[in-house]
């Protein structure tokens, strides 16, 4: 089944990493025809947050930037965070971009984490925090976290895999393969029942 997958990022920094990493995985999604949206803060220039779009008043007309990228989220069938760690946390160009839309928007989805940092932790510690952030927003995380130690090394700037990290598409696959089972296992259900 192909999915409309999107792919957030949580970095706007010059010289930022991210981009080696969802180039990577963007390629790999791309093989088994998905298709996919990349929500990069930097590119789409979200600004700090001021006023989520569930805050708005119904007499208030919500930027219409927001509403076009919520509708996106609306249709997607699952998604991809892509995050580097920052003082041990999820950087805060993540959240503030996720904290724009109402959790019924991302409600009963999976959501893959791919983390990864400059040293060996590969992210991890940030990873675990989006099980939280992210199960908060409706969001099912499937089991296998990716994690990428010395992300620089690791990934050329397309993504291309460096000759040391043999793992990376068998490990990219596996993540593609939970979030594909249980992107049509929550699609069955929902279609079937309804949300909860
Ligand atoms: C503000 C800041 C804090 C960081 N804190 C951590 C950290 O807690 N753990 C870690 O492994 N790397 C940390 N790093 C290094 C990042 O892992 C590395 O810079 C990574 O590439 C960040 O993602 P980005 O390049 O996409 O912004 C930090 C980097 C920045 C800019």
């Amino acid at each position: 089944m192909a999915l409309k997958i999107i792919v957030f990022l949580g970095s706007v920094r010059p010289g930022r990493n991210c981009t080696r990493v969802s180039n990577f995985m963007k390629k790999e999604l791309e093989k088994r025809n998905h298709n996919v949206t990349i929500f990069d803060p930097l590119l789409m220039d979200f600004p700090l947050l001021k006023k989520p779009l569930h805050f708005h008043a119904p007499n208030e007309t919500p930027p219409e930037w927001l509403v076009k990228y919520n509708s996106l989220i609306e249709k997607a069938d699952a998604f991809v965070a892509i995050s580097g760690e920052y003082n041990r946390c999820i950087p805060p160009a993540f959240a503030n971009m996720l904290d724009h839309f109402p959790p019924k928007s991302f409600k009963c989805k999976p959501c893959s984490i791919v983390c990864y940092s400059a040293g060996p932790g590969g992210g991890s510690t940030a990873g675990m925090q989006l099980r939280y952030f992210l199960g908060e927003l409706g969001m099912v995380t499937p089991g296998f976290m990716f994690t990428i130690p010395v992300v620089h090394e690791a990934h050329a700037e397309d993504g291309t895999p460096a000759p040391t990290n043999a793992t990376a598409v068998s490990k990219a696959n596996r993540v593609i393969s939970e979030l594909e089972w249980y992107a049509e296992a929550l699609k069955t259900q929902t279609e079937k029942c309804g949300l909860p």
